[in-house]
């Protein structure tokens, strides 16, 4: 299954959620290949980290030219997932071109719901009109106070736009993800039993309701 976390939007959270999700899927003795499409090689640095601090399992992360992208991401059997961003759009609509899903993960403001549908055009782009693979929205750095609307607001808006999935487990905004990739562990590697892994926990369990045990 290939799945892409994309968004137009930067720092919305794609390469965190790429690396704990792989994390997880190879916790649960899946086989996992990783792309790193962006420049910043965000995901290619946290596996470094990661086999340099030889934690197991290792994560494969590999990097590939633009205009092989389709063909090396069919050309696996298990998981795959790809993290890209706006910095290579060649390389996103590539990937979006023979994906199976979407993720986008959503920062709780109005600038990122518009940025949002507009990637709807760039997934348009990529597939024309006779297919698209399936989208899924979640928000990511939501604000824990629950008096706090703007994830709700922004969620609403999600839904509204008609092309999502919607997922209601959201990330909030919790300093525990941003260690994750500077120690090259997963959240629930580092910070087990915390609410930011259990919230993780749901979201990649809502992903990947067949991994569920
Ligand atoms: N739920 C969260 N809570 C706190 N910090 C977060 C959360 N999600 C991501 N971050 C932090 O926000 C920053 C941006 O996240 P990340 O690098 O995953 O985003 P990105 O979409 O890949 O960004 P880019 O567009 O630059 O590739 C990082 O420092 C990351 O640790
Ligand atoms: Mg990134």
């Amino acid at each position: 299954m290939i799945t892409v976390i994309a968004n137009l939007k930067g720092g919305s959270g794609k390469s965190t959620i790429a690396f704990n999700l792989a994390i997880w899927l190879r916790a649960k003795g899946k086989v996992v290949v990783a792309y790193d499409l962006d420049p910043q090689k965000t995901l290619s640095d946290v596996a470094l980290v990661r086999q340099e601090e030889g934690i197991i399992p290792e994560l494969e992360v590999r990097v590939i030219e633009d205009g092989i992208i389709g063909q090396m991401l069919k050309s696996h059997a298990g998981h795959v997932l790809v993290d890209v961003g706006a910095a290579n759009m060649a390389a996103m609509k590539e990937a979006i071109a023979v994906a199976d899903r979407v993720i986008v993960p959503v920062q709780p403001s109005q600038p990122d719901v518009w940025a949002t549908q507009r990637f709807l055009k760039i997934v348009k782009d990529a597939c024309g009109d006779e297919r698209s693979p399936e989208l899924v929205a979640f928000i990511n750095r939501a604000d824990t106070h629950h008096a706090v609307r703007e994830s709700d607001e922004a969620e609403e808006a999600l839904a509204m736009l008609g092309k999502f999935r919607v997922i209601p487990d959201r990330l909030c905004q919790r300093t525990n993800f941003r260690r994750t990739l500077s120690e090259g562990m997963s959240i629930f590697e580092l910070y087990s039993n915390s609410k930011s892994a259990e919230e993780f926990e749901r979201l990649a369990k809502s992903l990947y309701p067949s991994l569920i045990n």
